[in-house]
Order: structure tokens, then C-alpha cells, then sequence
């Protein structure tokens, strides 16, 4: 099977390419660094050309409003545009669970209307939803900083180890498109404020954490169902420990 990955330089799409790749499928890195450029649509034809599936899991380089939902209108219509022309029979999507209880953040409103943008197309099509990856936990303290001090939100969260997800994702490429959308989760739903005050512990992190239920995630105020996937997810097995003990291994051995 031919799959083209959009956005396969990627920390999901250079996983997923690996695995597919060690499945014996014909995979396509595709990126801009291979001169693919989903928003611009250069280079897309001749990539797509025979391909019987893409995934995308680009991400936009700003996450400033309106950047961000430019980018992730034009590259899922171009690329939509070009599956139809090349015959693509399964188009499979990154997303993140919550999208919908998220839509003060305009990141979050530029993925729903990527989702928007599959569920209309004729393309059959499936959106796969993740919770925040471990890898993620940085990304959220430095967004939740005021003065050295990192206000977390007590609220669930649930997330996962990025390989799990290229995994699921993997099984999702691979099997047939479900014209709808599937939850995939980590093992361990917990307070944001513990996960990520975990690891900035393990990662010897000089600045302070503050919980407060009113402390935004990405401008979002949050509470325990804003994250958390619904009882149909499928539960992935890396938890959070078993993923720092390997990532860090000096720190937790310490
Ligand atoms: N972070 C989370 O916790 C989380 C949770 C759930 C879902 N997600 C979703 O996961 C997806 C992938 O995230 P990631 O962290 O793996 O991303 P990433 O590591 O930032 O990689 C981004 C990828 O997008 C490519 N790209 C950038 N501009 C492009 C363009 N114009 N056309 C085609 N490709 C382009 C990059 O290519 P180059 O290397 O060539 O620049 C790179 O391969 C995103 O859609 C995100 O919404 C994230």
C-alpha cells in the first residue's frame, strides 16, 4: 500500500513513517523539507500520485489565531483537493480530544475546522482524536509561566506517550476508514497540575507551580471533562513513569 505522511518529519509523523515503513508499505515522508507544502499545495500531485492513503499530522509553525487556522484551512482543502484528483481512497487525521469544549483558543478553532473540512469532503475519512502527549508537558508549562511561576489547572487530563499514538494511528491507517472520529488515550487520568508539575520536578525545573482552577489552558479555562476522552477511547499502555524512566533516565534514577 502506497501511504503518503504529511507532516512525516514530524515527532508523530516520523514515528508513524518508521512503523509503516517496517510494515513493508510504500511511505512518503512529506513536508516542506521534501518540498510538500500542504498550505501552499506545492509539490502535492506529484507526491500523491497512486497513493492509496494520507495521513495528515502537520502542525502549523504559530500558533497566533489567525496564522494557525489559515494554515490548517488551506493545507486540509489543497490537500483534500489533490486526494480527490489522485484517487485516495482513506484520508486520516491528527486531532486532539476536546477539541469542541476548547473553542476559546484559537488553536483549537483552527483544528475543528480541519475536522469540519474532512467530515464534508467526499474523501472517506478517519479522525483520530489524541489527548496531549507526554512530550507535551514542557509545551504547557511555558504557556502557563507568569513571572517564574507556572499556574496549573487542577483539572483531568489523560495523556499519552507520542509512540502510542503512532501506533493507534498506525492501526487506523491500516484498517478501513470509519467515517467518524476515535478517541485514543494514556492509561493514568490525573490532574494536569500533577503530570506537568511532575515533570518539570523530574526535569529539575528552578520555577514555582501554583494550582488554581481559573488558570487557563491555552486561554481556556478548563475542568475535569474539558481533556479526559469519553468511555469508548482506546486506552493506550505507556504511563507517564514508564515513559519519564526512559526519557530521563538520569533524573528518575537520581
Ligand atoms: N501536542 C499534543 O499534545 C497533541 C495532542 C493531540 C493531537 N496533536 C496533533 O498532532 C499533530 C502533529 O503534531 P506534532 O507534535 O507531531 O507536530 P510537529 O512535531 O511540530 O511536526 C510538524 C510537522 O508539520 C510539518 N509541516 C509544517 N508546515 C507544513 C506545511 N505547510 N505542509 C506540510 N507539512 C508541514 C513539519 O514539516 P517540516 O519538518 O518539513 O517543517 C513537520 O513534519 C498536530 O496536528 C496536532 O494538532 C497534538
Amino acid at each position: 500500500m502506497k501511504i503518503v505522511v504529511i507532516g512525516g518529519t514530524g515527532l508523530i509523523g516520523s514515528q508513524l513513517v518508521s512503523r509503516l515503513d517496517s510494515l513493508g508499505h510504500e511511505v512518503i515522508a512529506a513536508s516542506p523539507t521534501s518540498g510538500v507544502n500542504a498550505v501552499t499545495g506545492e509539490g502535492l500531485a506529484a507526491a500523491l500520485a497512486d497513493a492509496d492513503v494520507v495521513v495528515d499530522v502537520a502542525n502549523s509553525p504559530s500558533f497566533e489565531d489567525a496564522a494557525v487556522l489559515a494554515f490548517f484551512e488551506a493545507g486540509s482543502r489543497n490537500l483534500l483537493a489533490a486526494e480527490a484528483v489522485a484517487g485516495v481512497r482513506h484520508h486520516v487525521a491528527l486531532s486532539v480530544v476536546g477539541t469542541e469544549r476548547l473553542q476559546g483558543s484559537g488553536y483549537f478553532r483552527a483544528k475543528l475546522a480541519q475536522e469540519r473540512l474532512i467530515e464534508v469532503s467526499p474523501i472517506p475519512y478517519t479522525i483520530v482524536r489524541a489527548t496531549q502527549f507526554f512530550e507535551f508537558m514542557g509545551g504547557i508549562a511555558n504557556t502557563s509561566t507568569r513571572e517564574d511561576v507556572v499556574w496549573l489547572s487542577p483539572a483531568a487530563m489523560q495523556p499519552m506517550a507520542s509512540a502510542d499514538v503512532a501506533e493507534a494511528l498506525a492501526d487506523a491507517v491500516l484498517a478501513a476508514p470509519v467515517n467518524g472520529m476515535i478517541e485514543i488515550a494514556g492509561p493514568e487520568r490525573a490532574p494536569l497540575a500533577e503530570f506537568v508539575g511532575t515533570w518539570l520536578g523530574q526535569t529539575d525545573d528552578p520555577r514555582a507551580v501554583a494550582v488554581d482552577p481559573a488558570a487557563p489552558y491555552f486561554g481556556v479555562e478548563i475542568d475535569d471533562a474539558s481533556l479526559t476522552p469519553g468511555p469508548a477511547a482506546r486506552i493506550m499502555p505507556t504511563r507517564f513513569d514508564e515513559w519519564l524512566a526512559r526519557h530521563l533516565p538520569t533524573q528518575v534514577a537520581a
